[in-house]
C-alpha cells in the first residue's frame, strides 16, 4: 500500500509537511470541485454523498448523506453547519492534522456542504486548548473571505446567489464540548450541557433552527467523492464481514501509545490492527509484546491481547466487544503496561468530564474512579470487580439512564478493561468480600 495521503496536500513524512496558504491550495486544484458543486443541484449533491456511503468521521459513524436528508425544506430563515473540530477525546489527534496542514481542504468541503444543504452560517467549533491551530484556521477563514468564497456576494465571488458566512469559535477545555448537542449549546454562549434528543439538531439544532453537525475530516472527504466519484471512494475500504453497513474509504488513523513511530496516517478502513502498528507507526516499541489497544479514543473500550488482528471498520464494535471505532486512533499499550493504571487514568478523565447533569453519570463516575484508586493501591477485594462492572453497565444511553454517551464512554472503557484482564485485576485485590457502598 502507497503511505500517501489522499488528502492531498499533506505529505506522508512528517518532515515534509508545512502549511498549505490559499494560493497553494489553489495552484493544486483547490476550490475546483466548490466550482463543479456549484454547477450541480444542490440535491444532486446530497445524493452523491448519499451514494458513496460516506460515513461520519467524528465517532459515531452515521451516514452523512443521510444526515444531510433529514434537513426540513429551507423557510427562507437561517439553517446551520456546525463544525465538529472539539477533539477532546484522549489519544485522538487526526483532525488537526486537517487543520494544520490543509485547512482549505475542510473549507471547500465546508463550502460545498452548506450550498448542499442550504445552509447559510457555518460554526467552525476549536478546542480550547488549541490556540496555534485556532490561528491557522481563524487565517484560512480570512483568506476565504478575503477570495470571495465565503461572504455577502455569494458563495465563490458571486458565482452562486447563494452566501455563506464562517465563524471560529474557540471551546473552553470541555471534552463534553465535542458532544453535538453540547458543542450546540456552547456556541449558543451557554454552558456545555448535552441536550435530550428528539428532537434532533437537523430540525431543532442551533438557536432552535435546523442545523447540521459534522466532523472535520467528514467534511474534507467531501471534495474528494465530487473529484474523484463514488466508484473510487468505494475502491477502498470494506464490505461489512456481518451483513451491516460497509466501511469504504480512506481514513486518519492516529496511532499513540508504545510504538516506535507515532503519527497519523491515512489508511483504508478495514487495515488490521497489526498491520497499522507494523507497517506504519513502526513497529511495538522496544520489539516488546502487544498487550491491548484502545479501539478509537478511550470511549470505546480496548482490544485485549488477542486481538490484535482486529479489522478497524465499523464492524469492529459487534465483532471485538468494544463499542464501536470511534475515532480510529488507537493507543497501544505493551506487555510492561499496568492495566490497572489504564483504567484508573481513564476513569479520572470521565469523572472530571462528567457534565453533572444525569446523576448515573455524575455520581457512577466517581464512584468508579474511587474503587479502581482503591484497587490499584492494593486495598481493593475482589467484590469490588463486581460491583465496578455493575455501576459502569448501569450508565449510559444505551442502558438507558443518562442524557449522552460520555457515560457509554466510561462504561465501555471500565467493562472491556476489567473483563479482558479480569486476572490482573484479581491479583491485585483482597480475597474478603466487604462490599463497598457509594462514595466510600
Ligand atoms: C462525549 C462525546 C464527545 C464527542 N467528541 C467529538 C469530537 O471531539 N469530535 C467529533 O467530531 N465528534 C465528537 N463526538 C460525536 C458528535 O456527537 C457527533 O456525532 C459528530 O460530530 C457528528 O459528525 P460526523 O457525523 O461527521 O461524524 C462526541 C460524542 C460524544 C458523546
Ligand atoms: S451522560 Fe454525563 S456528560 Fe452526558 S449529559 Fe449526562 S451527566 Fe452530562
Amino acid at each position: 500500500m502507497d503511505k500517501q495521503y489522499l488528502m492531498r496536500n499533506i505529505p506522508a513524512k512528517r518532515e515534509d509537511r508545512k502549511l498549505v496558504s490559499y494560493a497553494e491550495y489553489v495552484e493544486r486544484g483547490g476550490y475546483e470541485m466548490l466550482k463543479k458543486a456549484l454547477l450541480m443541484q444542490p440535491a444532486d449533491i446530497v445524493s452523491t454523498i448519499k451514494d458513496a456511503e460516506l460515513r461520519g468521521r467524528g465517532g459515531a459513524g452515521f451516514p452523512c448523506g443521510m444526515k444531510w436528508s433529514f434537513l426540513p425544506e429551507a423557510d427562507g430563515k437561517p439553517r446551520y453547519l456546525c463544525i465538529n473540530c472539539d477533539e477532546a477525546e484522549p489519544g485522538t489527534f487526526k483532525d488537526r492534522l486537517l487543520v494544520d496542514f490543509d485547512p482549505h481542504s475542510v473549507i471547500e468541503g465546508i463550502a460545498i456542504a452548506c450550498y448542499a444543504c442550504k445552509l447559510d452560517a457555518a460554526f467552525f467549533f476549536i478546542r480550547g486548548e488549541w490556540a496555534e491551530q485556532a490561528k491557522v484556521m481563524q487565517d484560512a477563514i480570512n483568506e476565504a473571505y478575503a477570495n470571495g468564497i465565503f461572504g455577502k456576494q455569494g458563495l465563490m465571488n458571486g458565482a452562486s446567489d447563494f452566501a455563506v458566512e464562517c465563524t471560529l469559535h474557540r471551546g473552553a477545555g470541555a471534552y463534553i464540548c465535542g458532544e453535538e448537542t453540547a458543542l450546540l449549546e456552547a456556541v449558543e454562549g451557554k454552558r456545555g450541557w448535552p441536550r435530550i434528543k428528539p428532537p434532533f439538531p437537523a430540525v431543532s439544532g442551533l438557536f432552535g433552527r435546523p442545523t447540521i453537525i459534522n466532523n472535520v475530516e467528514t467534511l474534507a472527504a467531501v471534495p474528494l467523492i465530487l473529484e474523484h466519484g463514488v466508484e473510487w471512494w468505494q475502491s477502498f475500504g470494506c464490505e461489512s464481514s456481518i451483513g451491516g453497513a460497509a466501511s469504504y474509504g480512506m481514513k486518519l488513523m492516529g496511532v499513540s501509545g508504545h510504538v516506535n513511530n507515532p503519527d497519523v496516517f491515512e489508511v483504508p478502513l478495514g487495515i488490521t490492527l497489526r498491520d497499522l502498528v507494523d507497517n506504519y507507526a513502526g513497529g511495538m516499541k522496544d520489539g516488546r509484546a502487544f498487550k491491548g489497544a484502545i479501539a478509537g479514543g478511550v470511549s470505546m473500550g480496548i482490544l485485549g491481547p488477542d486481538q490484535f488482528d482486529a479489522e478497524m471498520d465499523f464492524d469492529i464494535g459487534r465483532k471485538y466487544d468494544v463499542m464501536g471505532l470511534g475515532t480510529a486512533c488507537p493507543t497501544v499499550f505493551d506487555e510492561k503496561t499496568d492495566m490497572i493504571a489504564v483504567a484508573r487514568n481513564i476513569a479520572r478523565f470521565f469523572k472530571n468530564e462528567s457534565c453533572g447533569q444525569c446523576t448515573p453519570c455524575r455520581e457512577g463516575a466517581d464512584w468508579i474512579y474511587k474503587l479502581l484508586v482503591r484497587i490499584e493501591s492494593g486495598e481493593g477485594h475482589l467484590k469490588d470487580l463486581d460491583q465496578l462492572l455493575e455501576v459502569a453497565g448501569s450508565m449510559g444511553i444505551m442502558p438507558g439512564t443518562t442524557i449522552c454517551g460520555l457515560s457509554d464512554g466510561n462504561n465501555w472503557a471500565v467493562r472491556t478493561i476489567v473483563n479482558k484482564y479480569r486476572s490482573e485485576f484479581e491479583a491485585r485485590c483482597k480475597p474478603s468480600l466487604v462490599p463497598v457502598t457509594a462514595n466510600p
